[in-house]
């Protein structure tokens, strides 16, 4: 396996010769930058755009004069206005992310990017992680898939090295402090991409839990691998359900990682499960059509709870543990996959009739959520938060577009005020989130249809057409998990947050975004 190098190379300028390529990202309405290193290219910027208008708000290749200068390519990316109502920092993202594929296609492979400082002005709490969201979106333009780092030795990385110069009110130390964090924050990115990225085959449940151990071998994390069917069977029947279809090499892994701080007390601990649906065909529901391609994706919160658990694993936090867990099931079709109109009884005693077999993520996590829940009450965890990560539903992107995750609360977490906590954070790393609630009428809709069931597990149109499409799966997960025991009304309160990444997750074609590991980062592990 090829573990994925960030090819950084410094946080402060060196020799201009080091480099092919100055990439200068600039915004609008901020002088800031027109002192300090770097600055005085701008010169061959503002005579370019004499020239060429369309320089203003496009990303342009200058050639420098020969005159003195040693380094001959630069890249300006503008990255417009962020003083307005709905500018965000995803204007330093997108400007960063613009600029360096203008740099790879111009043929650079020893970036360096000059990062603008922020005046005073723009120095708000919206703005305070601006260069580090920089520096994330240069390394997500260069990050090279595992399938082809894996085929081609020549092809691991697309640039030789990359630098950042950061100067301005930026002190040495937070520059380091910088740097480590957005080493962490991409190698979970990297983990996660690698994972949720990859095809059916190279990432089948048995290969995920391969890439797993061989990512954290010697690390700080524990990993435990489930991988016997009768064991599945027994303390995972839902998702054992979503299994019977496919063949050996496709079979179901339930996969645990745990950190926990070398020393110090424990304050909290988050319990992630990612939904790890390596293909989804639909089941015998099937997605007829052309609607299956792409469906390898449907792994990626997976892919995010081991992607997070790498980030954790390198900043090594103090009082916190963080147990996650993937759920790594294929849905295929055949004589033995489970069909709608089927009884199953869940692992907290639930009786479900399966309505469609499509819904199969909620299948696929439910009752390893019950069994964390067991396991952090039956092993005293410390403050408990209980989350699930899943590309769960086409209603959720329908809802609020590409590119935003959603998150909701059960009581208990809406009183610890987490979604706002998550949103606040992503918001200033640019990951952001769109927040729902959880009602009464969605735990209504799910309600079993005659005396043989509790609850049926679906309805029969697509999220997307389904009036709180994105709700009604969190409110199964809460009631068949058994965490309903664990409300604001319960002498155990429980804290619970889904998040439905199905349009954060990135594009396909295209790379897997990583989401929600940076806000998940910002939010828990005390980056300042
Ligand atoms: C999502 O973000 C990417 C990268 O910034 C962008 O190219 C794309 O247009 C965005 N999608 C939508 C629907 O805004
Ligand atoms: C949650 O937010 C509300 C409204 O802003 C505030 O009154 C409350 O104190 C917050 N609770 C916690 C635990 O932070
Ligand atoms: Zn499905």
């Amino acid at each position: 396996m090829e573990r994925y190098t960030i090819p950084l190379k410094a946080f402060a300028k060196g020799s201009y010769s080091e480099y092919d390529c100055l990439l200068l990202i600039t915004i609008a309405a901020n002088d800031s930058f027109k002192t300090g290193c770097c600055s005085h290219f701008l010169k061959y910027v503002e005579e370019h755009i004499e020239f060429d208008k369309r320089a203003e708000s496009e990303e342009c290749l200058i050639v420098l004069p020969e005159n003195g200068n040693q380094i001959r390519r630069l890249v300006h990316s503008p990255g417009g206005r962020i003083d307005r109502d709905f500018d965000d920092v995803r204007r330093f993202r997108d400007a960063a992310y613009r600029g360096v594929k203008r740099a790879l296609a111009a043929g650079a492979v020893n970036i360096l990017v000059a990062i603008p400082c922020l005046d005073k002005q723009f120095d708000t709490a919206d703005y305070s992680l601006a260069n580090l969201v920089t520096v994330l979106a240069s390394f997500e333009a260069i990050y090279v898939p595992l399938e082809i780092r894996e085929a081609f030795v020549e092809k691991a990385a697309k640039v030789n090295s990359i630098s950042f110069c950061n100067y301005g009110k930026s002190e040495e130390s937070s520059a380091a402090i910088m740097q480590n964090l957005a080493l962490a924050i991409e190698a979970g990115r990297a983990v996660a991409r690698d994972i949720g990225g990859s095809d059916p085959e190279r990432m089948s449940p048995p290969k995920v839990a391969e890439y797993v151990r061989s990512i954290f071998s010697d690390s700080s994390v524990k990993v435990q691998v489930f991988d016997d069917a009768s064991f599945i069977k027994q303390e995972f029947p839902c998702l054992a359900a979503v299994n019977r279809g496919s063949s050996q090499q496709h079979k179901a892994r339930v996969i645990l990682l745990t950190y926990e701080p070398s020393d110090g007390p424990i304050e909290k601990t988050l319990c992630l499960v990612g939904k790890g649906v390596c293909y989804d065909t639909g089941g015998h529901d099937i997605k007829a059509g052309g609607i299956m391609a792409g469906m390898h994706r449907d792994k990626c919160g997976a892919a995010a709870v081991a992607g997070f658990l790498q980030t954790v694993n390198l900043l090594k936090p103090k009082g916190i543990r963080v147990v996650g867990a993937m759920a790594m099931v294929r849905n295929s079709i055949g004589p033995d996959a489970y069909v709608a109109d089927e009884l199953i009884t869940a692992r907290s005693g639930v009786r479900l009739r399966i309505g469609n077999t499509d819904a199969e993520g909620r299948m696929a996590m439910v009752d390893v959520l019950c069994f964390l829940k067991e396991e952090a009450i039956k092993k005293k965890y410390e403050n408990p938060h209980f989350f699930t990560i899943a590309t769960l539903t086409g209603h959720a992107c329908i809802a609020v577009g590409d590119n935003y995750s959603i998150i909701m609360d059960n009581g208990p977490a809406r009183k610890k005020n987490i979604s706002q906590l998550i949103q606040q954070a992503g918001d200033r790393v640019a990951d952001p989130f769109e927040i729902s609630s959880i009602k009464r009428e969605d735990f209504e809709f799910n309600k079993g249809k005659s005396e043989y069931e509790d609850i049926l597990q679906s309805n029969n149109l697509p999220s997307s057409r389904t009036p709180r499409g994105h709700q009604i799966p969190a409110a199964f997960l809460i009631t068949v998990s058994g965490l309903d025991k664990y409300g604001l009304d319960s002498s155990n309160p429980l804290p619970y947050s889904h998040i439905d990444i199905a349009g954060s997750s990135g594009p396909f074609p295209g790379i897997p975004s990583g989401a929600p590991i940076p806000a998940l980062t910002v939010s828990f592990l005390n980056i300042e």
